[in-house]
């Protein structure tokens, strides 16, 4: 018999339902919310509140473009951290009632194992093209910055991490700072491509191993910013693309120079990206330009699943699910990754 397995995403402000049959993907609804944009990042308590109003339409949609009865599934995952615990709450009480009311078991997930998986996720019509075990991963969001080895489905290691802010962080923080609005990857992202990313240096941190720091780069652009508004108020309206271009370039230099460095030390050549960040065109340029020069094979996910979706977490919870995880229904969720 087919195993169904539901999955459900609540961590950030995204409401997302999935359902997978036996690995292949039948359906991916996201709700985004638009409410946090006036504010210029997530509010949490209107992310649960919207995660409230979201759960269910998203869940039946969900249901209904699979075309799947609550009755054929076989296990429902949900991510349980890390996120904001009011969201993680909302998709986390659901899945476990849900999965009381059907008699069917709940998996957890964790979030970040999710997008290590996005490349698993198979799509009928297309080409299945997944690394082969082990490989690292680029983990970038607005909550991660990490170089991960992946052994196997379950199995993996943190090789590197930043110790302050994330890329995405800096990408959001530096947008709002620079006036151009939210979410700042994707502006920055676009704004870049019309301009000279060798026209402004900013200064790179140097850090020991495999970790990263992007707040000095934020601090950075700040007094560089501050400095040449003083002179000419009219700067940054002028030459906002080849700012862009210039501070992204300086990010995905910092995030190439250490994954180079992480695939010699050990030898890996499958090389992934996933997170948010992962949906910037320089980095994904870059990483298939490192690619050819380095003789990796490198995967870039849909965009579709490099932001938050329950696609990713239906796909790991089903490797958990395969390997016999229930989950109890008295878990609660975490917010850190360190809880996990
Ligand atoms: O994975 P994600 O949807 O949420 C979590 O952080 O969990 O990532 C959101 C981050 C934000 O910081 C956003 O600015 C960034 O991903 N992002 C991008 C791009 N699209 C989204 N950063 C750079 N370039 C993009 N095209």
């Amino acid at each position: 018999m087919a195993d169904i397995i539901l999955g459900i995403e609540s961590s950030c402000d995204d409401t997302s339902a999935a359902v997978i049959r036996d690995g292949w993907l039948l359906s991916n609804v996201i709700a985004s919310q638009e409410v946090h944009r006036a504010y210029g990042g997530v509010v949490p308590e209107l992310a649960s509140r919207a995660h409230e109003l979201n759960i269910v339409p998203v869940v039946s949609e969900a249901l209904s473009r699979a075309c799947v009865k609550p009755s054929d599934l076989t296990a429902i995952a949900f991510t349980r951290g890390p996120g904001l615990l009011g969201s993680l709450l909302v998709g986390t009480s659901f899945a476990k009632a849900l999965g009381l009311s059907l008699d069917i078991p709940v998996v957890m997930v964790n979030h970040l194992q999710g997008h290590l998986m996005a490349d698993f996720i198979r799509q009928e019509g297309k080409p299945v093209n997944e690394p082969g075990f082990p490989f690292l991963c680029l983990l970038v969001s607005g909550g991660n910055s990490q170089i991960v080895k992946v052994d196997a489905p379950l199995s993996y290691t943190i090789l590197g991490q930043t110790i302050d802010d994330a890329v995405g962080e800096a990408f959001d923080k530096c947008s709002k700072m620079m006036g151009l609005g939210y979410p700042g990857g994707p502006v920055i992202d676009r704004l870049a491509k019309l301009g000279d990313p060798g026209r402004f240096k900013f200064a790179k941190p140097h850090i020991s191993g495999l970790d990263y720091s992007f707040s000095g780069i934020k601090t950075s652009l700040l007094y560089f910013v501050r400095d040449e508004m003083a002179r000419d108020p009219q700067f940054m309206e002028n030459n906002k693309e080849d700012i862009c271009a210039s501070f992204q370039k300086t990010l995905i230099d910092i995030l190439m120079d250490k994954l180079i460095k992480a695939a010699k030390q050990t030898g890996i050549k499958d090389i992934t990206i996933g997170g948010g960040v992962s949906a910037n065109s320089g980095l994904r340029e870059r990483l298939v330009a490192e690619g050819n020069k380095r003789g990796w094979r490198t995967f870039l996910p849909e965009f579709k699943f490099t932001t938050d979706n329950a696609a990713m977490i239906a796909i790991a919870g089903y490797y958990h699910y395969l390997a016999g995880e229930r989950t109890p229904l008295d878990v609660a969720p975490v917010s850190r990754l360190a809880d996990f």
